[in-house]
Order: C-alpha cells, then sequence, then structure tokens
C-alpha cells in the first residue's frame, strides 16, 4: 500500500514531542505522509498522557470527536492508534471504552507501528465496507515496557530543527505517591553515550545548535561511556559541549536530591550550558515532601539553589507545583508561597493535585476539596507571576543572547526567538536572522514576554 496518510496528535510532556518526531521519521520511512486535516488521514494516532486526570479524559473525548466527525463527513472511519502512557495504564480498556480503535502501543513499543498500520488498514477496508458495519474492528495491543528496543529500530534524523531534542533516559524509580510515571513509562534506564553523541553529531550536521537532553530524571543518567564504564549527566554534558555547532545545551527534567555537585561545577564552567536549572519542587512543607515521597527537605532544596547561584550568578530556577496534596494544610500551602518568595523563580506550572490510578496517594485519607485546590492554585500563581514579573522587568537594559526561530503571527516585520531563560524575545529584524543566536539589547518586559533591539 503506498500513499498512506496519517495525522498525529501530541499530549503532554517533552518526552511525546520527541517521541512523536521519531514517529514521524519512521512513517515517512515507510512512505506514509503526515497531514495536518484530520479529515484527510487514512490513520489518525494520539500520543498520549496520563499525568493528571484531565489528560486522559482528553483521549476519549478526543477519539470519540474525530470518529463521528469521520462518520459524517466520510461515511467511513480511519484507523485509529493510541499510543504513549494512556496506552500503557488504559491497555485492553482503550478497546473497551473506543471499540473502533485498532492499536495500542506504549511509549517503548512505537517501532512496531508501520507493520501494525499496514494489517491494520486491511481490516478497516473491510470493516468500511461490511454490510450495516457488522464486521468488528481487529484489535492490536502491545504495552511492554522493557529495554530501549525501540532507539535500534527508529531511522537516523533526515531534518532537523535548530533547536533539538535528543532522549537520553527513560522512565523513573523514585516513586512519589502521586505520580504515574513510574507505571507509564516504566523503570529507569539510559541510553549508551556512543548512541546519544552520534545521534547529536547527525543533528549538528543538520543544523541544529541547540541540544536540548531529556528524560524523566536526567540526573539519574547513568548510561556506559566509550570505555564501558557508567557516565552521568555532568559526564554526558561536557561531551556534547565538544561539538563545534552545538552552542547551547539544555537538559530536563531534574530531581532536587538527585542534582549532583559535578553539574553545579559545570554551571560555573560551561558556558554552552544554559543558566536556567529546571528543578520542581513540589512543594514547599517536608510534611508534605515527606508524604509525596520526595526525598528532599526544603532546607536541601534552598541549599542547592544557593550552592548554584553561588557558582554563577546568572542562574536562575524554574520549577513545578502541586497544591492540594491529601492533608495539605493551610500552614503547608504557606510554605509553598514561603519558598517562592525566596526563591524567585522565574517559570513555573503549577497543578491542582490529581488522583491517580494505582497511586499510593489516591488512596490516602485527607484528600482535599477541589474548591480549596483550585482557591490555593490562584494564590499561589498570583505569587508566581509577581516573581516572573519582576524577573522580566529586571531584564530591561540587559543585553542576552536570543536564538531566533519564529516570525510574528500578528506583525510580520518582528521575529520572535528564546533567551537564555527560554523566555520569548521579540524584535524586529530582517528574517534572515531566523535560525541564528544574536545579542539582543532588551527595551520592555512584560509578564508574557520581552521585546528588544539587536545590539
Ligand atoms: N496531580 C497533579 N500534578 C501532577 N504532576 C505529576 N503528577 C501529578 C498529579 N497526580 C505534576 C508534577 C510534575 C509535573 C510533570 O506534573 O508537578 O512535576
Ligand atoms: Fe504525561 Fe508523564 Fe507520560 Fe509525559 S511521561 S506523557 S507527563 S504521563
Amino acid at each position: 500500500m503506498s500513499n498512506i496518510k496519517f495525522h498525529l496528535k501530541t499530549f503532554g510532556c517533552q518526552m511525546n514531542v520527541y517521541d512523536s518526531s521519531r514517529i514521524v521519521d519512521l512513517l515517512q520511512l515507510h512512505n506514509m505522509q503526515q497531514v495536518d486535516d484530520e479529515l484527510d488521514a487514512d490513520v489518525i494516532i494520539l500520543n498520549t498522557c496520563y499525568i493528571r486526570e484531565k489528560a486522559s479524559a482528553k483521549i476519549f473525548s478526543e477519539l470519540g470527536r474525530i470518529y463521528k466527525l469521520y462518520l459524517r463527513f466520510k461515511k467511513a472511519q480511519p484507523v485509529f492508534a493510541v499510543i504513549g502512557c494512556v496506552a500503557k495504564a488504559e491497555g485492553e480498556n482503550i478497546f473497551k471504552r473506543a471499540p473502533f480503535v485498532s492499536i495500542v502501543l506504549s511509549s517503548q513499543k512505537y517501532h512496531l507501528l508501520p507493520e501494525l498500520i499496514t494489517q491494520a488498514l486491511e481490516n478497516i477496508e473491510s470493516v468500511n465496507s461490511s454490510e450495516k458495519k457488522s464486521k468488528k474492528v481487529e484489535h492490536k495491543i502491545n504495552t511492554d515496557l522493557s529495554g530501549l528496543e525501540k532507539f535500534d529500530c527508529l531511522p537516523k534524523v533526515k531534518k532537523s530543527e535548530k533547536v533539538a531534542f535528543v532522549q537520553i533516559q527513560e522512565g523513573c524509580d523514585n516513586f512519589c505517591t502521586y505520580c504515574v510515571v513510574p507505571n507509564t513509562r516504566g523503570r529507569e534506564v539510559s541510553r549508551n553515550e556512543k548512541d546519544i553523541l552520534s545521534e547529536i553529531e547527525n543533528l549538528q550536521n543538520l543544523g541544529a545548535i541547540e541540544v536540548n537532553l531529556l528524560g524523566q530524571n536526567v540526573d539519574c543518567y547513568n548510561g556506559l561511556d566509550e570505555n564501558g564504564k557508567p557516565s552521568n549527566l555532568a559526564g554526558i554534558i561536557s561531551k556534547v559541549a565538544k561539538f563545534d555547532n552545538v552552542k547551547r545545551i539544555r537538559y530536563t527534567t531534574s530531581y532536587p536530591s538527585k542534582f549532583s555537585d559535578d553539574m553545579i561545577e559545570l554551571h560555573r564552567n560551561e558556558k554552552k550550558l544554559m543558566p536556567l536549572v529546571y528543578l520542581p519542587i513540589q512543594s514547599g512543607s517536608n510534611e508534605i515532601l515527606k508524604k509525596m515521597n520526595r526525598k528532599y527537605t526544603r532546607e536541601q532544596y534552598l541549599f542547592i539553589v544557593e550552592k548554584l547561584k553561588n557558582a554563577n550568578p546568572d542562574i536562575q530556577i524554574s520549577s513545578d507545583f502541586i497544591v492540594g496534596f491529601p492533608n495539605e494544610t493551610e500552614e503547608d500551602f504557606q510554605q509553598t508561597l514561603d519558598i517562592v518568595k525566596k526563591v524567585q523563580f522565574i517559570q513555573c506550572y503549577a497543578f491542582k493535585y490529581s488522583p491517580r490510578p494505582n497511586t499510593p496517594a489516591q488512596k490516602m485519607d485527607g484528600q482535599i476539596d477541589n474548591k480549596i485546590k483550585s482557591e490555593r492554585l490562584k494564590r499561589l500563581q498570583y505569587e508566581l507571576r509577581k516573581s516572573q514579573d519582576k524577573f522580566n522587568k529586571s531584564c530591561v537594559g540587559r543585553v542576552m543572547s536570543v536564538l531566533f526561530t519564529d516570525v510574528s503571527k500578528t506583525n510580520p516585520e518582528y521575529i520572535i526567538g528564546k533567551n537564555e531563560y527560554l523566555q520569548p524575545v521579540i524584535v524586529k529584524a530582517y528574517k534572515s536572522l531566523l535560525g541564528s543566536i544574536q545579542n539582543v539589547k532588551i527595551t520592555s518586559g512584560s509578564y508574557a514576554n520581552l521585546k528588544g533591539e539587536i545590539a
């Protein structure tokens, strides 16, 4: 079969965005074509997220919406594939709730897509042509999480953006009591340095100048080096920094108590390492941190931040927060607000605690009323906004380095890029600067973005 068209929708974190880009490469290698219009596809692929209830409920509503759209306008259904974290967590249940789905694959098994899509298309043809749709859709499922075999089956990247993402590690062994990731992505496992470095060499040859190293828990990176010895995050970053064309390096996500002194030293010495450290704290209360099974205290967290800022005064911190965790009192919450005032985070995500299936926190007594969660979220967001606003205003007058990637949608005379701190910077400048890093003098700053001129 040729000219198969697929439409891919991605939900959730950077890891899913990375997986989706690899899926596109893989399917294109099999002569399949990506289409933007969901009604124009033979195959609909949803790469899904299970982290909060809203994220996973959205997958079922999307499936239903797209299925109905097809029946209405095409009088036939496409092949549906659900991959990623909802696929792992819900498994066969997806076929019960949405029997028109053909393929369910975990994030470790998406390299099986080309073969399964080809089989499913044949089956869908007979389903669509059968009398009164009496024929049932065949179901194929593989939600195994073991190993890193997908990387051996994926093609070499052929095209790269200026900002490239590379997965170095997968899974998580921390078992925070609220979190589904150990169930959806499995145990911690690291790719070998050789594989990562050859992927990055290829990306830099294709034009990438910023590299983001990804993993659920990058501080635990321990892939083997060229001598067969376990490396670490600082080790692999130092090697990435040796690529001449790579000018900027970022990594995500960190875990506070695993953040090593080697990384602090690297932030002191390695100029290519961007000075924004994404260090999710989740709560400022030691009591709640303990109940979350986060293995650090607020004091230890503050100490890491202090060490980082002493090593490099340009460093700023971003973070994640959960409010309304079971048993969180007003005093606990005050401790969170207090941490925000102390650290002055420059970008944060804050979430209401969402009880998730098969996690210890879901079964805890002392679940918090949604009204209180909403009210705390609002108060936290107000405080976070204040520190972000303050930082953005403090940038005015500074010269910052900006990697330009886009033309403004509202005014084509302006181009947009990200500075060292991932803040969007808007500048009136020639499009020929797209894809390059420029020094920009910041002339104004609001909560949402910065404006400036080429320095
Ligand atoms: N409820 C709310 N937020 C959650 N996160 C993870 N699990 C939950 C949950 N059950 C948040 C954490 C994490 C981010 C990716 O999502 O803040 O850092
Ligand atoms: Fe969502 Fe977590 Fe899966 Fe990422 S790893 S897609 S955040 S559930």
